[in-house]
């Protein structure tokens, strides 16, 4: 286990804000976790549970315990000729996993490469990108729960997963921390390669492989996404709105080049990054906040911003999209402090 006292963050969010915690807590183990847990002290301080920090803008620094798993480990559970049962855990860098599953031919999450952050938030996020969602894999997620310091398995239909949604962000549940998750990839991948520009990419590939969807996958993120190493960036800031048909086909008339996806029984999903770049943000600095001039929907950190220039930021531009096209655009970046 380790404890540090007034602990600098800034390598623990990709903003790469320059917070403190009073402190900071590693386990390395479910028995871990459960020690500190079970500690009076730590119940009695506020507590915030952390991955990668690659969806995360910290406001002030942090007056209680930010909590961080070391469980590491990819291991298989289970094999059938047709698939593998991969056991994760919580703290595996996520693009490590797919790294893995890809090198071994099994498919389904090579969509999700180089996604920022680790496993187990992974799984409470629900990660998406490119037509695929960690949740199409999931079979089940190991948690332990943070009142009654239960273990529980929960099945995929128990996470209640949504569009970067599920059980474990829901604030009227316990709160569950992620230990492992397990996923179950096929040995006779069908590749998913339909989305937008991945199939302008894939275009002059003589052979179709995990490998090269995985390499396409990466190289579009790169040109449109910075890297948070380089630049801070929690990915896109907001989520894609989605609105009723009758609310689209009004905004079609009046923007006939708006573009859409469908999204269930009577809904669309509209790219809020459309809609950021024509209230005129993209590309425009706001002192040391930018707004990506290749992809509207992420804000990046030119320097030494501070959370609530960030946040003031995110606000003008959510007003801005209300005002222009009557869309309420929800963070999906989580506000701490
Ligand atoms: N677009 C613009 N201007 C922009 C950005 C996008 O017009 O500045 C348009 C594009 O031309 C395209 C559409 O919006 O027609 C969609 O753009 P893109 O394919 O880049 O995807 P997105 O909807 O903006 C989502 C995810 C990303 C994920 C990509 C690819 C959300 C909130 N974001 O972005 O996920 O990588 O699809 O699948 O759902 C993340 O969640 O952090 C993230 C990066």
């Amino acid at each position: 286990m380790r404890i540090e006292e007034n602990y600098s963050l800034e390598k623990h969010n990709t903003f790469h804000l320059p917070v403190k915690t009073r402190w900071f807590m590693e386990y390395a183990s479910e028995e871990e976790l459960g020690r500190i847990l079970r500690d009076e002290y730590f119940q009695e301080c506020l507590s915030l549970h952390i991955g990668g920090g690659s969806n995360l803008l910290f406001i002030n620094d942090f007056n209680g315990i930010i909590l961080h798993s070391q469980i590491k480990g990819i291991t298989v559970v289970e094999e059938t000729a047709d698939s593998v049962l991969l056991r994760v855990g919580a703290a595996e860098k996520w693009d490590d996993v797919v790294a893995y599953a890809v090198a071994q031919n099994w498919g389904g999450i090579e969509n999700l490469s180089l996604i920022p952050g680790e496993a187990g938030a992974a799984a409470v996020q629900n990660i998406g990108a490119y037509g695929a969602e960690i949740k199409d894999v999931i079979e089940t997620v190991e948690t332990y729960n943070q009142l009654s310091f239960e273990k529980r398995v929960f099945t995929k239909e128990e996470c209640q997963y949504g569009y970067r949604n599920s059980y474990f962000k829901n604030e009227h549940n316990d709160p569950h921390i992620v230990t492992y998750i397990t996923l179950r990839l096929s040995k006779h991948p069908q590749l998913s390669i339909q989305y937008g520009n991945l199939k302008e990419a894939l275009a002059s590939c003589s052979e179709l492989t995990l490998q090269a969807v995985r390499d396409a996958v990466i190289s579009i993120r790169r040109q449109k996404l910075p890297d948070p190493e380089e630049l801070g960036n929690a990915g896109s800031f907001f989520m894609n709105p989605v609105i009723p048909v009758a609310q689209f086909e009004q905004l079609k008339k009046q923007y006939p080049t708006i573009p859409s996806y469908p999204a269930g029984e009577g809904l669309i999903k509209v790219p809020a990054g459309w809609l950021i770049e024509q209230c005129g943000f993209k590309g425009k600095s706001h002192g040391q906040v930018g707004v990506y001039e290749k992809q509207a929907l992420v804000l990046v950190n030119l320097g030494d911003a501070r959370g609530h220039e960030i946040a003031l930021v995110a606000e003008s531009i959510r007003t801005a999209v209300k005002d222009t096209f009557g869309i309420e655009i929800i963070p999906e970046v989580k506000y701490v402090g």
